[in-house]
């Protein structure tokens, strides 16, 4: 189907898919629509949204935060997994992927949970009162922005909350000293100063493209 992480072949990639929990109706749409896009490959893979539902319900996170929302899967798995009362605040720089987003949300009955704000997260993020407010923020942005990104995050976690953060091992570049491309050092940066945290438990997994779980203690 879509992407898989660079760790696995594609046998074991089909029986993974085969054995967890498959999208819907809606989903599969708004995965068909995507792959019309040049940018197709940006989307979270199926697997990675049900993960995503699935830390949700484990945590019972009540207010997320997501930086980086593209045509909408994550936003719409997170949000589908919120209980009554629950909110996403979805941060995003494209009117254009993200009208996408919207007509999916809104066909699932999701609008009301999902607050999309438009602009440069960075920006938008420091406009954003620097208090505990979020129980879980998913972090799939701009890779040269992740160092930033986690330094105005943490603040506005929750104690216990959870920071996820997608791309963290970039194929393996990050692990290979002759990239010194300006996206594979500042995840380096994001994923050094994530472990070097102190207010954080942080586990680099390798997961899909790498992904990083942190808990704000
Ligand atoms: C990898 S995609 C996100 C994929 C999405 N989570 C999904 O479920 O399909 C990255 C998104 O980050 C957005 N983005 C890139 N730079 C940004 C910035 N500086 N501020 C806000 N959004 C940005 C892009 O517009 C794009 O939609």
């Amino acid at each position: 189907m879509t992407r898989q992480s660079f760790l696995l072949d594609d046998r074991l990639t089909t029986y993974i898919a085969d054995h967890t929990n498959a999208p819907d109706q809606l989903e599969l749409a708004l995965i068909a629509e995507t792959a019309e896009l040049p940018e197709a490959m940006m989307q979270i893979g199926p697997e990675q949204a049900e993960f995503l539902r699935f830390l949700v319900r484990i945590s019972g996170a009540h207010a997320i935060l997501e930086i980086g929302s593209f045509t909408g899967y994550s936003a719409l798995a997170m949000a589908s997994a919120l209980p009554e009362g629950g909110t996403v605040v979805a941060l995003d720089a494209s009117e254009e992927w993200t009208n996408i987003a919207r007509r999916y949300w809104e066909k699932a009955g999701l609008s009301d949970r999902i607050d999309l704000r438009i602009g440069p997260a960075a920006e938008t993020l420091a406009a954003m009162p620097e208090e505990p407010t979020f129980d879980l923020a998913f972090i799939d942005a701009d890779k040269t922005g992740y160092p930033e990104y986690l330094s105005l995050v943490v603040p506005r976690m929750k104690s216990g909350g959870i920071v996820v953060a997608d791309n963290t091992l970039r194929s393996g570049k990050v692990a290979d000293p002759s990239d010194t491309s300006e996206s594979i050092e500042a995840v380096r940066r994001f994923n050094r100063a994530a472990s070097d945290d102190d207010r954080l438990d942080t586990q680099l997994l390798p997961l899909f493209d790498g992904l990083t779980i942190a808990v704000k203690r």
